[in-house]
C-alpha cells in the first residue's frame, strides 16, 4: 500500500465493547442505557479507543441479554429509543469513535412478529417456512427431529401444542431462521441498510458460523466431516451479499464475526477477498499462559490471515468468557477446549493473575492488526465468581440444571466512582440498585480511584493506547522474531519497537535499547521480572 492511502480504519482499530446493560445506567433504573453510554463518551475518548462494539440494544424479551431480538428496528425501551441511538452516534462520531452494533442473525426472539406469526399459521405454513419446523420422531411424533443440542444445554427443538418441533440451537427462546429462505436473505440486508443509513459503521456478526444447516438435518455423529450446522461452507454466500450492501455505504463501513472455527483456516476463509473485514480470533484468547502456545496461536493466526489480505484481531475478554484476570490467576492455566464452557479449578491468585493481564494487555496491543478491549479490561475488574444463585439471570444456569452458572459473573457493572454500590454506575437518586451485585471491594477497581494512579490498569492501558496510536511501528503490519531465552517472548516491529514479554520464571536482562516505552511492571537494573511485558525503543 502506497504511504499515501492510509490503511482502512478496521485494520488497527482499537475496539472498545460495551456490554451496554452494565457500562452506565442514566435513567436511574439499576440497568445501563444509551444515556449511560453518552454520558461517558468523554472517558472512552480519554482512554484512546478508536470504535465501540456494542451488545444487542434491540427491542427484546430479554430471555439471553438481548441476543433474542423481537424487532431489529427498534431500540428496546431498557436502553432508549432510535432518536438515542442516532444521537450517540452522532456524538460518537464527533469524538472520533465509531459505532459497531451487534447484529443477530441465526435467530430471532420468540416474540419477534415473523415468531408469532409462524406460530399462528401452522405447519406446512409459509410463515413457517422462515423458521426451521419439523415433525417429530417416533411413533406419535414425540421425539424430537435429531440429536442436535442447544449450546446452553438440553435439545436444540422445543415442541409446540400443536405437534411440531422448531429449532433453536440457543434457549428456547431463540429459534433459529432459515437462512435457505429468500426472505431471510432481504430482511437481514434491509436491516443492515436501516442501521448503516443511521451512520452506524459496521457490525459484529453474532454466531457468523451457525446460520447455514444441513438441509437434511442429519444426526450428529463422531464421523462428521463436515459439521450439520456449524462453519459450512454455504455461510460465505451470505456475507459476500452482505460485503455488497456495506460497500454501497461510504466510509468504509465493516463487520466483525463472530465465528468458531477449528482451525485458522476456516477463519481466515470468512474474511477473503470480497468476504467479510475481520473475524475475531478466539484462538488468542483460548490460549494457555504459556510462550510456546503463544507463540503458535500468534504465528497460525498471522500466516493464515495475511494469506487472504485480512487484518489479525486480538481479544482477551468478553462478556462470553471468565474475565482473564480471573482465568490467569489459577497458577497453571490451561488451554480452553473448544465447544465446552471454561470452568477453572485450583486456588485464585488476583495478584498473579492482574500481573499477567498487564503483561497480556501490552503484548496484544504490540501484535499486528486489531484489538478489543472488553469494559472493565482496563480496569483489571475480575470474574465476580460468587454471585449469589438467586440473582443469576444467563439462561445457561437454568439450563445446565445448576451446573454451570454460566456468564454473569464477568457482566457486572462497571464501577465508575465512590466507595459504595452502585459505584456512579447509576445516578445519585437512581430508584433502582445495579441489576447484578458489585462486589464491595470495587471501589478502589472504580475509574476515579485508578485515574492518575500511574501503578493502575487504567492509566497503563491509556498510555499502550497513545503510545500505539502515536507509534508507526503499531497498528497494521508485520512481525519478527527475536532470539530470547526459553519462556521469553520478544518480537520486532519496524521501525525501532521491540516487545518483550518474560513468561519464565526467572528475570530477562533487556537486550540494547535506546528507550523503556512502557512497563508493566518496574524494571530495574534493565532487567524485566517474571509475568511482565516490556515495549522497547530500539
Ligand atoms: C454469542 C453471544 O456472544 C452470546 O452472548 C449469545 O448468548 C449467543 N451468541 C446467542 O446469540
Amino acid at each position: 500500500m502506497s504511504s499515501t492511502t492510509p490503511s482502512p480504519w478496521w485494520r488497527s482499530a482499537v475496539i472498545y465493547q460495551v456490554y451496554i446493560r452494565s457500562f452506565a445506567d442514566g435513567d436511574g433504573d439499576g440497568v445501563g442505557d444509551i444515556a449511560g453510554l453518552r454520558s461517558r463518551l468523554p472517558y472512552l475518548k480519554s482512554l484512546g479507543v478508536d470504535a465501540l462494539w456494542i451488545n444487542p440494544w434491540y427491542k427484546s424479551p430479554m430471555a439471553d441479554g438481548g441476543y433474542d431480538v423481537a424487532d431489529f428496528r427498534a431500540i428496546d425501551p431498557l436502553f432508549g429509543t432510535v432518536a438515542d441511538a442516532e444521537q450517540l452516534i452522532e456524538e460518537a462520531h464527533r469524538h472520533g469513535i465509531r459505532i459497531i452494533p451487534d447484529i443477530v442473525p441465526n435467530h430471532t426472539s420468540n416474540e419477534h412478529a415473523w415468531f408469532r406469526a409462524a406460530l399462528d399459521a401452522g405447519p406446512g405454513s409459509p410463515e413457517r417456512a422462515r423458521y426451521i419446523f419439523r415433525p417429530g420422531r417416533g411413533p406419535d411424533g414425540t421425539q424430537p427431529p435429531n440429536n442436535w443440542v442447544s449450546c446452553f444445554g438440553g435439545p436444540a427443538w422445543t415442541r409446540i401444542p400443536d405437534g411440531e418441533w422448531y429449532l433453536h440451537l440457543y434457549a428456547p427462546e431463540q429459534p433459529d431462521l432459515n437462512w435457505q429462505h429468500p426472505d431471510v436473505h432481504a430482511e437481514f440486508e434491509s436491516i443492515l441498510r436501516f442501521w448503516f443509513d443511521r451512520g452506524v459503521d459496521g457490525f459484529r456478526i453474532d454466531v457468523a458460523h451457525g446460520l447455514a444447516k444441513d438441509p437434511e438435518l442429519p444426526d450428529l455423529t463422531r464421523e462428521q466431516i463436515v459439521h450439520p450446522h456449524w462453519d459450512r461452507d454455504e455461510v460465505h454466500d451470505i456475507y459476500r451479499a452482505w460485503r455488497q450492501v456495506a460497500d454501497e455505504f461510504p466510509g468504509e463501513r465493516a463487520f466483525v464475526a463472530e465465528a468458531w472455527a477449528d482451525t485458522p483456516e476456516r477463519l481466515a476463509a470468512y474474511v477473503r477477498p470480497g468476504g467479510l473485514h475481520t473475524a475475531f480470533n478466539f484462538d488468542f484468547l483460548m490460549a494457555s499462559w504459556d510462550p510456546k502456545d503463544l507463540r503458535t496461536v500468534i504465528d497460525d493466526s498471522l500466516a493464515m490471515l495475511s494469506g487472504v489480505g485480512a487484518p489479525a484481531t486480538w481479544v482477551l475478554s468478553n462478556h462470553d468468557v471468565m474475565r482473564h484476570a480471573s482465568r490467569y490467576a489459577r497458577r497453571t492455566v490451561a488451554r480452553w477446549v473448544p465447544n465446552e464452557r471454561y470452568q477453572p479449578e485450583g486456588p485464585v491468585d488476583l495478584e498473579l493473575g492482574t500481573r499477567r493481564a498487564r503483561a497480556a494487555a501490552l503484548l496484544m496491543l504490540a501484535l499486528p492488526g486489531g484489538a478489543y478491549i472488553y469494559q472493565g479490561d482496563e480496569l483489571g475488574l475480575p470474574e465476580v465468581e460468587d454471585l449469589p444463585e438467586d440473582v443469576l439471570e444467563d439462561p445457561i444456569w437454568e439450563r445446565s440444571g445448576h451446573t454451570d452458572r454460566g456468564r454473569d459473573g464477568c457482566r457486572v457493572p462497571i464501577p465508575w466512582s465512590g466507595q459504595a454500590e452502585p459505584f456512579g454506575f447509576s445516578p445519585d437518586d437512581a430508584y433502582a440498585g445495579p441489576w447484578l451485585p458489585q462486589p464491595t471491594s470495587w471501589g478502589e477497581r472504580s475509574v476515579e480511584a485508578q485515574t492518575g494512579d500511574e501503578t493502575s490498569m487504567l492509566e497503563l492501558y491509556r498510555t499502550a493506547l497513545r503510545l500505539r496510536r502515536d507509534h508507526p511501528a503499531l497498528g497494521d503490519g508485520t512481525i519478527t522474531w527475536q532470539d530470547a531465552p526459553a519462556g521469553v517472548l520478544a518480537f520486532h516491529r519496524e521501525p525501532g519497537f521491540l516487545c518483550v514479554v518474560n513468561l519464565s520464571d526467572d528475570a530477562y536482562q533487556l537486550p540494547e535499547h535506546t528507550a523503556i516505552l512502557l512497563a508493566s511492571g518496574p524494571v530495574a537494573d534493565g532487567r524485566v521480572e517474571p509475568e511482565h511485558a516490556v515495549w522497547l525503543a530500539v
